[in-house]
């Protein structure tokens, strides 16, 4: 286990989630923007968002940030049911050590606590293949795949995979 602590994320962790997507970004990549693509007022909005509407959580070791998570509801009543536009980053120093999971299962608990929540949707590119695993071994399924929708700032083209979890 990693010896991280969970609590709720507020809009002053915005400069550390920001940070914490920077050194996701620069080591390994994974999340759709890339650091020249990053700044503080996206974060700021997405986490107003998810506090308003969905989940925000992070993980934190003496003091610095491990990991964080946030999910939110679209919009229209009638996808009331969903968590959707799901983040989740890990510090590329506390990955492999089950932080991710323990995000994944904290979002999970908080979201059965909110009215109609049944699922919980995410998207990921295919070759993201550590996390397509980790996301298949919590419970999502692949629904469907935009095909040839990712194009990596190698030229890699990939599919983008439709995932969601049934609560
Ligand atoms: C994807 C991501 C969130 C996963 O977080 P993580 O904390 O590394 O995930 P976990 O440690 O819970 O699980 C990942 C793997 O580590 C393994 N693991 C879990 N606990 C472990 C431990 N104590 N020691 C070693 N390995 C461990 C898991 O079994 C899992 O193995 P797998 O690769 O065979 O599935 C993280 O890698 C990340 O932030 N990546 C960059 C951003 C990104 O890709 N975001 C997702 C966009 S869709």
């Amino acid at each position: 286990m990693s010896g991280v602590s969970i609590r709720p994320s507020t809009l002053a962790d915005a400069p550390a989630i920001l940070a914490l997507h920077l050194a996701a970004a620069s080591r390994g990549g994974g999340l759709a923007r890339e650091p020249d693509e990053m700044s503080l007022e996206p974060i700021q909005a997405v986490l107003a968002k998810a506090l308003a509407s969905g989940v925000a959580l992070s993980a934190w070791s003496d003091g610095a940030i491990a990991g964080e998570i946030h999910a939110s509801r679209l919009g229209p009543r009638q996808f009331d049911n969903s968590l959707t536009e799901l983040t989740v980053a890990v510090h590329p120093d506390f990955q492999g050590q089950g932080v991710g999971a323990q995000l994944f299962e904290a979002l999970f608990a908080k979201a059965r606590t909110l009215a109609g929540i049944t699922r919980v949707e995410l998207m990921c590119r295919e070759g993201n293949t550590r996390a397509v695993r980790l996301y298949q071994r919590l419970g999502f399924v692949i629904e469907g795949r935009f095909i040839r929708r990712v194009v990596l700032a190698n030229g890699t083209v990939e599919d983008d995979l439709a995932m969601a979890k049934f609560l």
